[in-house]
């Protein structure tokens, strides 16, 4: 795609507040030198927000005020004017009832940041899972040119000489536990053990996907998605990322020129190679919902499905993300993708070379980690996206994640009305299930948890599991962490709380789950289905009062990316009226 850089210098937004001899010129800059800003910052050079997930509640970010510090070098060296903005962080580990239930809140409140201020391009300064697309969804409503960077993935976890990974290994003990194969006090020594360092999840979770998402979009510098946290060159990478906005706000090369249809094609295809979380389609719905782009859950399919995983990463496979930045990380697979013919070669990227300008001279430095394309992790990566009687608006399921003898199965549903029903039957002895059962939850959809939370790969009956069985088919209407895996059905559309046929599944009834023929289908004649629904009645009482009520009312199906419906397309950074 050809980009033709505007000329410079020209009259930027930010002098509209800095740039004269008004009295409200003079206010907005008076206030500014309180700080002890020079006059000469205010010439009409651009202003770079820097917008940081920083929060003490966010541990994946909390060292993200260090890497802003080298964010403002960049920026000064280039001729920028850097400010630093706080904004609204979601934290995975801890915010309840889900961080993705303030995944819109986030963006909407940076997307108002970004256009009621003095800024002309934006630092997205990310990493836990929610704060990566939360800010990009702003960037991409108000179209002011932005680039991103992420705070980098945790070092490997080691315990007792093996590697742990972030979240993967907190189920595999957690089962493990239950199954009697590992001691409480263990389990707790394990803990220290999974964190090592700041950063995000050390596995190929969300946060790791997401960051590649960024990266296979265009919208981060090539190999900015693998370094680790602490790693020297994580700085490195932040300050050139600062360097890199000040031209791009020079250029005038904003987020609607990187994100195309071609670019989310891109994406989609990386997120089958990595074996990336299921995660990324909701939060790429959601995305190009923000930018004008009709992409679809049938997009996520037929463009994954051919693509096989060759990142060898928990939790579809053995290494972690440190492994995979000395490997030669995100730009060795995007390269693969562009040799096979699988890339949109020419994809334009924030620093101003196509996708594959970027990667056409890197190289594998070790093939037990980004595996060769004649041995790959899974044939079919991808995200295969069922359809049937039992999610009319589709499902998803992970291929890479799950277990290849499940992946055609009937089976007996054993149904939970929702999470608290869970929790409180499954470690009964006495619940009829086994392991050829189908695991079903309700009501854990956008509007059903609400939030939509990462309950979808429910753990297993400790009889179950006490047989040494690892895997079970499980159906909801939840998402399911990145670091989880399982041959776990997640995202069913229309969702349980709003009436969706999962609704009406009872105990004693089959499923037959077939993922080559992508088919997820209720065993019940139709008229019984009819019936069942026209008799159901809702179990969700909708909030009143607050967040909840607004997110309750305006949330969208998993299947368009669960955005407020207001809050789709891009609204530009228009600059309203002074307030003085
Ligand atoms: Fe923050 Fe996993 S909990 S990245």
């Amino acid at each position: 795609m050809t980009f033709t850089p505007k000329p410079w210098p020209r009259k930027l937004r930010s002098q509209e507040w800095f740039g004269g001899t008004s009295r409200d010129h003079i206010y907005h800059r008076s206030w500014m030198k309180n700080q002890g800003l020079p006059a000469d910052l205010f010439d009409g050079r651009p202003v770079i927000g820097i917008m940081n997930t920083w929060s003490e509640l966010t541990p994946c970010n909390a060292h993200l005020n260090d890497l802003a510090q080298r964010v403002k070098h960049g920026i000064y060296e280039a001729g920028g004017f850097p400010v630093e903005v706080p904004v609204f962080s979601t934290a995975e580990s801890s915010f309840r009832p889900t961080a993705m239930m303030f995944r819109n809140l986030a963006s909407m409140a940076v997307e108002e940041q970004m256009r009621g201020q003095p800024i002309d391009g934006c630092v997205l300064m990310v990493g836990c899972d929610k704060t990566t697309p939360s800010l990009l969804m702003a960037a991409a409503s108000t179209d002011l040119p932005s680039i991103v960077v992420t705070g980098g993935p945790m070092l490997n976890g080691w315990f007792r000489g093996e590697r742990v990974g972030s979240g993967t290994h907190l189920w595999k003990f957690s089962e493990a536990v239950k199954a009697g194969e590992m001691n409480q006090s263990d389990f707790l020594e394990a803990e220290a053990a999974m964190s090592r360092s700041a950063g995000s999840c050390n596995t190929m979770g969300t946060a790791s996907t997401m960051a590649s998402m960024a990266e296979a979009l265009g919208m981060a510098l090539s190999g900015n998605a693998a370094i680790p946290a602490v790693d020297s060159r994580r700085r490195m990478m932040a300050q050139l990322t600062g360097r890199r906005i000040v031209q791009m706000v020079k250029d005038d090369l904003k987020p609607s020129d990187i994100l195309t249809r071609e670019a989310f094609e891109n994406a989609i295809r990386v997120n089958g190679a990595i074996g990336g979380s299921t995660n990324a389609v909701i939060h790429l719905l959601a995305l190009a919902g923000r930018v004008g782009i009709d992409l679809t859950l049938d997009d996520w399919d037929r463009l994954g499905r051919d693509v096989p995983t060759i990142v060898n990463l928990m939790p579809s496979g053995k290494y972690l993300m440190e492994e995979f930045f000395y490997a030669g990380g995100l730009p060795v697979v995007i390269k693969r993708l562009g040799e096979a013919g699988l890339l949109h070669n020419d994809a334009l990227t924030v620093s101003g070379q196509t996708a594959w300008q970027q990667v056409a001279d890197v190289v594998n430095w070790n093939e037990d980690v980004i595996l060769p394309a004649d041995r790959p992790l899974t044939e079919h990566g991808g995200i295969a996206v069922l359809r049937g009687n039992l999610a009319p608006d589709g499902a998803v399921l992970k291929p890479s994640a799950a277990s290849a003898h499940l992946l055609v199965h009937r089976g007996r549903a054993v149904v939970f009305e929702d999470i608290d029903d869970y929790k409180a039957r499954i470690n009964d002895e006495a619940l009829d299930i086994d392991e050829t059962c189908v695991m079903v939850m309700k009501n854990c959809g956008p509007k059903g948890y609400p939030g939509m939370a990462e309950v979808g790969n429910m753990g297993l009956p400790p009889k179950v599991l006490r047989k040494g069985i690892t895997d079970m088919v499980r159906i909801s209407d939840a998402r399911m962490s990145g670091t989880a895996y399982g041959t776990v059905v997640l995202h069913t559309a229309p969702e349980s709380a709003v009436g969706g046929p999962l609704a009406v599944v009872q105990t004693g009834d089959m499923i037959e789950l077939d993922v080559p023929a992508r088919r997820l289908h209720l065993d019940i004649p139709d008229a019984e289905l009819a019936r069942r629904l026209a008799d159901w009645t809702p179990a969700v009482t909708p909030p009143q009062g607050g967040y909840a009520q607004i997110f309750h009312s305006h949330v969208q199906g998993a299947d368009t990316g669960a955005d407020f419906d207001f809050l789709r397309g891009c609204r530009g950074a228009g600059v309203g009226r002074d307030s003085h």
